[in-house]
């Protein structure tokens, strides 16, 4: 099934020296979402932005906010993003999993297995949370954790965010090698869109399309360009 691929530049990639521009740059360019980056420096080896900037975005677009938590503990904070003007909010698989038992790689943390019906329920928690703040919600998984750590919660959100660099960081080489779990994570779960998020540019968003992606983040390809518009439409034209 063809759908249309939606376009989400992410703020990270932004001047924030004068963020409500660089937001209706992307929005007057074309964009269909924006996507908005939040770090914790423990979840990830960075910090970026919290509410006041998310509340200031939601005060400068109409665009649909397309919130990526990359961050410990999500259930407790969601619905205060969820008021900040939020209309989708993603949290990752990993952060349902206490530290313990994850895999720590060099540049961040993987599940080698499903998940405990313990974090399965930490999830639900976490979807329902978001689904009472009126909110759409979004569960996404780091490049080495498999695609069977969502059987359980996958069928249950709008969206999955396969990340296709290890988070923290934009401006990053896409991880090539994590194609193949979006066309797995697509075949599985056919309702939700499923988002690819790092290194997204004319030139590898092609096979991600290919694989059954259709929500497609972009920092660099888009605001480290010199015409929003011209890098919108050349991700469009690409992913089709
Ligand atoms: C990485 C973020 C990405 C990042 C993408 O932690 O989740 O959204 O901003 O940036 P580019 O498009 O530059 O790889
Ligand atoms: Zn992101």
């Amino acid at each position: 099934m063809s759908r249309a691929a939606l376009i989400a530049p992410s703020l990270l990639a932004a001047d924030f020296t004068r963020i409500g521009d660089e937001i209706r740059k992307a929005e007057a360019g074309g964009a269909d979402w924006l996507h908005l980056d939040v770090m914790d420096g423990h979840f990830v080896p960075n910090i970026s932005f919290g509410i006041p900037v998310v509340e200031a975005a939601r005060k400068s677009t109409k665009l649909f906010l397309d919130t990526h938590l990359m961050i410990e503990d999500p259930v407790h904070i969601a619905p205060a993003f969820a008021k900040a003007g939020c209309d989708l909010i993603t949290f990752h698989v990993e952060a349902l999993v206490p530290r313990a038992q994850r895999t720590k790689r060099e540049k961040g943390w993987a599940l080698d297995r499903e998940l405990t019906a313990e974090a399965v329920a930490k999830g639900r928690e976490t979807i329902d949370v978001i689904r009472a703040a009126g909110k759409k919600v979004g569960i996404s998984l780091n490049p080495d954790t498999p695609a069977v750590a969502l059987r359980e919660l996958g069928g249950l959100v709008d969206l999955i965010l396969v990340m296709t660099v290890w988070p923290g960081f934009g401006g990053q080489k896409m991880i090539e090698d994590v194609v193949p779990k979006v066309r797995e994570i697509r075949d599985r779960f056919p309702a939700p869109w499923v988002e690819v998020d790092g290194g997204v540019a004319p030139g590898t968003i092609a096979k991600c399309a290919g694989a059954g992606a259709n929500v497609f983040v972009a920092g660099t390809a888009v605001f480290r360009e010199p015409d929003a518009a011209a890098a919108v439409n050349a991700l469009r034209s690409a992913a089709k």
